[in-house]
């Protein structure tokens, strides 16, 4: 047996091999229950379950995901059952799993890797997921591709199809591996639609930080200074919802015109180096390693809190939290309480994971609702493409208008509300190159 054969975790697992690995099969009824009431906050994804499961156009097809098993997830993956297709599931962080969906997944005959608080086997899960012989792959934060291109060269470049990447980081990677010619595969970039970005990214993940960060604390937020690093859509986000619980709120930015648009959306911006000493709570959202580090824990106050809802767990500099501290104890789930040298309590939530996942449940399925439409149709045009014999280049691919246009069309259908339209003159008007003043 090779290395990524052996599961490392000791600890009591259910799991059938070749088949699934979670923590708990006995809470499949509770699970089940999450999944219906995620189905019934998710029109877009149901109404094309409902048409895909009539025609299957994903028979024959096996799909591998990782990303985070959730009960929206979940609706996800019985979409593409539906539709035909073999599934094949991992989690794409450590700590964002539910138990009981994962249980119901299983129950419900398909193949999930997956377990909350999985540090030691993540790779041996998706290796499971490769296992299943897929020919899709859909990525959250690229692990499962990176995972192919390092382990399964020859298999990635001749049998896999291509792929979809759910988040912004994940997208930038596959970017950059695209453009070095190292990506075996065409990848559509399904942050990068209007659809997904503009409403998961930011609503979202305002509304599941700030709950992932009232659960782990509990502490009131009005009136506390409240630092948001990072300014792009998911920070945006963050910052927005902090203020609308009547928080004081600072942003700190490394590209200008961000730092703009957050001082026009009435948050304070500085440099890190001064928020640290005056913030209450620090939110890192920039996909970038290090962003809270020695330096700044240095100057923080007795009682600051700390969290990371950025994909990767780098953006605070764990280990020089831990070289600055005399002793750690937990003090709630998700809630670590460092004691510093000099008596100062800093507390680090969720381990500097996802704190909306870690703490708190991801983002409301309303929002998920689009952006896992937008992955299954962007699954179903990879299909379309290879079943018409088109060859796609094998880099990161952005998806076309359309979709966003049809998948936020069916959400205002869903939700009751119209659309106007253009008359037969406006349309000419627009487009008339001669028309001025
Ligand atoms: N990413 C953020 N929130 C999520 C959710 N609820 N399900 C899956 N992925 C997510």
């Amino acid at each position: 047996m090779s290395e990524n054969k052996i599961r490392k975790s000791t600890e009591k697992l259910d799991e059938k091999i070749g088949e699934y690995c979670v923590r708990e099969l006995s809470l499949a009824s509770e699970g089940r229950k999450l999944i219906d009431w995620a189905e019934s906050r998710m029109p877009v994804l149901m109404s094309l379950r409902k048409e895909l499961s009539k025609t299957k156009p994903l028979a024959g097809f096996t799909l591998a995901g990782s990303l985070h098993v959730t009960k929206e997830t979940a609706v996800l993956i019985e979409t593409f059952a539906a539709a035909g297709a073999k599934v094949s599931w991992s989690g794409c962080n450590p700590l964002s799993t539910n138990d009981a969906v994962a249980a119901a997944l299983v129950e419900a005959g398909h193949s999930v890797y997956a377990w909350y608080g999985n540090h030691d086997d993540f790779y041996w899960c998706i290796e499971r997921t490769i296992d299943h012989k897929p020919n899709l792959i859909l990525d959250d934060g690229a692990d499962l591709i990176n995972t192919l291109h390092l382990n399964h060269a020859e298999y990635s470049k001749n049998e896999i199809i291509g792929g979809t990447e759910e988040t912004t980081t994940g997208v930038h990677r596959l970017r950059k591996r695209g453009e070095a010619g190292q990506l075996y595969f065409p990848v559509y970039a399904v942050n990068d639609v209007e659809t997904k970005w503009d409403f998961d990214n930011v609503y979202g993940t305002g509304q599941s930080t700030l709950d992932g960060i009232i659960r782990a604390t509990s502490v009131l937020l009005a009136g506390k200074k409240f630092v948001t690093a990072g300014y792009g859509h998911c920070g945006k986000g963050v910052a927005l919802r902090a203020k609308g619980m009547g928080a004081d709120t600072i942003v700190t930015e490394i590209k200008a015109t961000a730092a703009l648009k957050a001082v026009l959306e009435s948050h304070n911006v500085m440099p890190m180096e001064e928020a640290a000493a005056i913030g209450d709570v620090f939110c890192t959202a920039t996909g970038v390693k290090d962003v809270i580090r020695k330096w700044h824990f240095e100057k923080m106050k007795d009682g600051a809190i700390v969290c990371n809802t950025g994909h990767y767990d780098c953006e605070i500099n764990i280990p020089e939290l831990e070289e600055l501290s005399l002793s750690k104890r937990t003090i709630r789930p998700n809630c670590e309480e460092y004691i510093m040298k000099d008596g100062r309590r800093i507390y680090l939530l969720a381990q500097g994971r996802l704190i909306n996942l870690a703490a708190a449940e991801g983002h409301p399925s309303e929002v998920m609702d689009m952006s896992f439409a937008n992955q299954l149709m962007s699954q179903l045009r990879l299909v379309e493409a290879h079943k018409a014999g088109t060859k796609l280049e094998r880099i990161v691919l952005d998806l076309p208008e359309e979709q966003d246009q049809f998948i936020a069309g069916k959400k205002l259908e869903a939700l009751g509300m119209g659309l106007d339209a253009l008359t037969y003159e406006q349309k000419f008007y627009i487009d008339d190159f001669n028309a001025g003043t």
